[in-house]
């Protein structure tokens, strides 16, 4: 069967930047910024990004692309058959798991964004907020059903196939995301007291970086260029030859870094125009869907038009964020089925949908008539997403990080990269000795922190 590629430069770089951008850009970033000394954090963060983000993004660009197959088919490729074909299979396993969650807060997005429509927020007090998500989640068919059309969203897409589907969107989705995005930060630095907002934001104070800071800024930078969980390695299994792989990287890593920076340009002016301490706004779930549609009612006029434009919009982005990564992640399981196992592209994607489907729905419903199902003190909910961030991530970076500087072909690596000598590679040796040092103990740390065993030293 005719293997699909991207049919533009301009195309694979929004599909991948699609991919990075996420709801980590806009639940976790921003807050991680203000707490952990502003610009301070987001120098830190950048240089992650440059010594062990890039080189892991241009890897698995590169092996998508040398082997234009889906990432488990790519490894096995690479790996001559080597057990380093298993690193391949635990990315798609990553991907199609933590698919399964980020749907169900996918769905949230549109419920909220359905809510800031429907001027839903108007005359709410301040301390309803909480209530108001709790009885959301907690009930067993409004989130089921918002999941259901999420995840018909992505399966759509998906069934379009790469041009048609994923491409297209992206071409669509991306610049929408870019232009809300720019509106609403713009919107909210006019506010009375937006300074105080970006000076938390961006007044460097290195007297908050401590190692853990520095742990945390590698976390976020992983994850939010979503490395090592198949999608980089998938899509770039549709890239040209002649694209240039560094460059993409680089491309994707800043549409990336900006969007990230410019969502705490929409959270923290709001945030300080109420006279909120912005320590108090939490962070992910509880931060976008508690604090944050008070905080937009209060800064912009309960119930006025403008609140009403400001929330829809936040929550539209938020959507748009989510369902581009998702559509990344329900690639990497489709080309999976349907190159390994011989399928159509609409068999395979009905088998990813299905999965997700069911395991999706448990996810959502352990917040209401499932919360008594715990593991480790975690609803089902809960154990995706701490198995998949703590533990598959990181184990996977790190194999990929090895694989790529110790075990694959130099030659072959270098003559993808420079497009078979016709780019420079000046950054080469750079690369090889942040994959073969640097990258590995980084993200060793980031995981022993994470599993908790620094605090056991403590
Ligand atoms: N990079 C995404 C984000 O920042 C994370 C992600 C992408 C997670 C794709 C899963 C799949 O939200």
């Amino acid at each position: 069967m005719e293997r699909e590629n991207f049919g533009s430069k301009v195309g694979a770089i929004l599909a991948a930047a699609g991919s990075a951008v996420g709801l980590g850009n806009v639940w976790r970033f921003p807050i991680e910024t203000g707490q952990n000394g502003g610009a301070a954090f987001i120098i830190i963060y950048v240089l992650c990004i440059i010594a062990l983000g890039l080189p892991i993004m241009i890897s698995e660009f590169l092996i998508g692309r040398y082997t234009h197959a889906n990432t488990a088919g790519a490894f096995r490729i690479v790996s001559n058959g080597s057990p380093w074909k298993w690193v391949g299979r635990l990315g798609v396993f990553t991907g199609w798991f933590i698919l399964c969650y980020y749907s169900v807060v996918g769905a949230w997005t549109m419920h909220y964004t359905f809510l800031s429509v429907t001027n839903a927020f108007y005359e709410v007090p301040a301390q309803e907020y909480g209530n108001i998500f709790e009885q959301f989640v907690s009930n067993p068919w409004i989130p089921t059903l918002w999941l259901l059309v999420f995840i018909g969203v992505i399966h759509y897409v998906i069934t379009r196939g790469v041009q048609s589907g994923i491409e297209k969107s992206a071409k669509l989705m991306m610049p929408t995301l870019f232009v809300i995005t720019v509106f609403l930060a713009v919107c909210s630095v006019m506010l009375p007291g937006a300074s105080e907002g970006i000076q938390f934001l961006l007044k460097p104070d290195w007297s908050k970086v401590t190692s853990a800071t520095v742990l945390q800024a590698m976390g976020q930078a992983f994850y939010s260029l979503s490395l090592a969980m198949g999608c980089l390695c998938t899509y770039a299994s549709y890239f040209d030859k002649k694209t240039p792989l560094a460059k993409s990287a680089i491309n994707v890593a800043f549409i990336d870094t900006v969007i990230a920076i410019m969502a705490g340009f929409i959270i923290f002016p709001s945030v300080f125009n109420i006279g909120m301490n912005p320590n108090e706004v939490g962070v992910g779930a509880g931060l976008t869907f508690i604090s944050l549609p008070n905080v937009f009612q209060q800064a912009l006029g309960d119930g006025t038009f403008l609140a009403v434009i400001f929330s829809s919009l936040f929550y539209f982005l938020l959507f748009v964020a989510a369902l581009t990564s998702a559509i990344s992640l329900h690639e990497v399981a489709t080309a999976y089925v349907t190159e390994e196992f011989g399928m159509s592209r609409k068999k395979g994607a009905t088998i990813v949908t299905a999965v997700i489907l069911v395991l999706g729905v448990l996810c959502s419903l352990s917040f209401g008539p499932l919360s008594h199902i715990t593991l480790l003190d975690r609803n089902i909910f809960s154990m995706f997403d701490d198995f998949s961030g703590m533990v598959l991530l990181p184990i996977g970076g790190m194999l990929i990080s090895i694989f790529a500087g110790w075990v694959l072909d130099r030659k072959l690596y270098r003559d993808e990269i420079s497009n078979g000598g016709d780019l420079k590679t000046p950054y080469f040796k750079l690369l090889v000795f942040s994959l073969r040092y640097i990258a590995p103990i980084a993200i060793s740390l980031v995981f022993l922190d994470q599993i908790g065993l620094f605090n056991i030293f403590k």
